[in-house]
């Protein structure tokens, strides 16, 4: 039988204090509703359903890219009210999943479990115990230990209120089954809204079997619902991710200050300083170390690399055995190959470095080809831009730049040729040759410096 998935996301998140919808708020560096997409598309659904409502299409427009079938709940009626929305859309023999946009960390086995362990003609609940159940929906039980129903926290009794086993929302049954108690089920409660829960107990009462999983652990299943909560679920996610890093070979130097927002594959012995965060997709090869303070975004890293304190790596490659920063910038499109060497305050932008080359102070390098052996000087600029251009500058395999050169685009320096300090260059330089290109030094042997006029 094929599976439906109904994401519910269509609450405001008054407590976010935010413009922006709750599900767009961020989790390790993707949307919250992202993630619960993630993990229904690991169930390979017939089809998944986001019901949004307040935000109106920022939801859908921001998050388009997700394929998903969006539906609009025009009112926020309540949970039962907001599945309602979804069932007409859904065909007739679909087992339905029941999950939610602000729980962003459901784990996979759980839900798999809860649609294993769920019989055909009736419905499963995923459950967990709260130390403090303030809030939720209690779930009921008979002497027997069979779930009678669930008594939403506001509409319970003192006792019932005590009961610690809570509903986490997360719900499965056929959609025949759903469609027969939405239409029943009514908004008499403390919230005037069509809850839910009140269809488990209908469907008690009609004899059906309600079956309950109980979550891995709580962090789980818990929403989001202030920045606070926000905030909680980040570092315990960060942790999860720390703790399979560590336990596969890679050294954080501190686990609370590591920030996983995309995706890492860190082989052995990779060792990661403290507040190294990863954005995008990153690779790193074997024996690597990432100095304290570095930004990797979209990197891919070979082995034996040094990357030194606040360095900032965007859309590059970096070979083997580089040395890369202190506090070096190497901007989209650039490629170090092995044993070059980037040292600090320097910037490169869509730059290709050969083998063993060096450019270790203070310099910028923008739309460049360095050749192997090439050693370039401090303060070393390549002039790439006219004011409306870009061009490119060619530095051949064993060139020399002097300190403090500006190189200005289109040129080529060529192989062996060396470029004396403080020059400015426009035009090539040819294999093994020297160009200088400042003005002659001025020299006044004992030279009185001017000295102030008596008034
Ligand atoms: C709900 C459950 C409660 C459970 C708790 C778990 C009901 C009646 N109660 O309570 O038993 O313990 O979740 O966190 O179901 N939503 C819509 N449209 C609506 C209303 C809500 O899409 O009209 C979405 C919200 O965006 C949110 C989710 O449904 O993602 C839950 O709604 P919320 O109002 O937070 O439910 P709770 O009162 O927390
Ligand atoms: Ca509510």
């Amino acid at each position: 039988m094929g599976l439906s998935v109904i994401i519910l996301a269509a609450g405001r998140g008054k407590r976010m204090h935010s413009n922006l919808p709750k599900v767009l708020h961020k989790l390790g560096g993707l949307t919250l509703l992202e993630r619960v997409v993630t993990r229904a598309r690991e169930l390979h659904p017939s089809e998944i359903f986001v019901v949004y409502g307040h935000g109106g299409e920022q939801v859908p427009d921001e998050l388009s890219h997700l394929n998903v079938r969006w539906v609009e709940q025009k009112e926020t009626l309540g949970t039962g009210h907001a599945v309602m929305q979804a069932l007409p859309h859904i065909k007739d023999g679909q087992r339905v999943l029941i999950l939610y946009g602000d729980v962003p960390l459901i784990s996979t086995a759980t839900l798999q479990a809860l649609i294993k362990s769920t019989p055909s003609k009736g419905a499963g609940l995923v459950v967990v115990n709260l130390e403090d159940p303030s809030g939720y929906g209690h779930i009921v039980r008979n002497k027997r230990g069979n779930i009678t129903s669930i008594i939403e926290h506001r509409d319970a009794t003192d006792l019932q209120k005590q009961i610690k086993e809570i509903n986490t929302g997360i719900m499965y049954a056929s959609n025949e089954l759903f469609k027969s108690w939405l239409e029943r089920i009514d908004n008499d409660n403390a919230q005037k809204e069509f809850y839910l829960t009140d269809a488990i107990e209908l469907a008690v009462s009609e004899g059906v079997h309600i079956e309950s999983v109980l979550a891995s652990y709580p962090e789980e299943v818990l929403g989001v619902n202030n920045r606070c909560q926000l905030a909680n679920l980040e570092r315990f996610y960060q942790h999860q991710e720390a703790k399979q890093l560590l336990l596969s070979g890679v050294s954080l130097l501190d686990p609370d200050r590591f920030d996983l927002r995309g995706e890492l594959q860190a082989a052995e012995d990779v060792t990661i300083d403290i507040n190294v965060i990863i954005e995008g997709k990153v690779i790193i090869g074997k024996n690597s170390t990432i100095g304290p303070n570095t930004i990797l975004r979209n990197v891919e890293i070979g082995e034996n690399v040094e990357i030194k304190a606040n360095t900032i790596i965007e859309d590059a490659k970096i070979g083997n055995d580089c040395v890369v920063g202190p506090f070096a910038r190497i901007r989209p499109g650039s490629h170090l190959q092995e044993k070059a060497r980037v040292g600090n305050f320097v910037e490169l932008k869509n730059t290709h470095i050969a083998k063993a080359s060096k450019i270790n102070h203070l310099s910028y390098v923008g739309d460049t080809d360095v050749g192997e052996n090439v050693n370039i000087g401090a303060g070393t600029i390549t002039c790439n831009y006219d004011g409306a251009n870009k061009f490119r500058t060619t530095i051949e395999d064993g060139a020399f730049i002097g300190s403090n050169t500006s190189l200005v685009a289109p040129v080529t320096i060529g192989k062996s040729a060396t470029v004396g300090a403080g020059s400015t260059i426009c035009e090539n330089v040819s294999e093994n040759g020297l160009a200088v290109a400042r003005a002659q030094q001025v020299y006044k042997p004992n030279w009185q410096r001017p000295t102030k006029k008596e008034e």
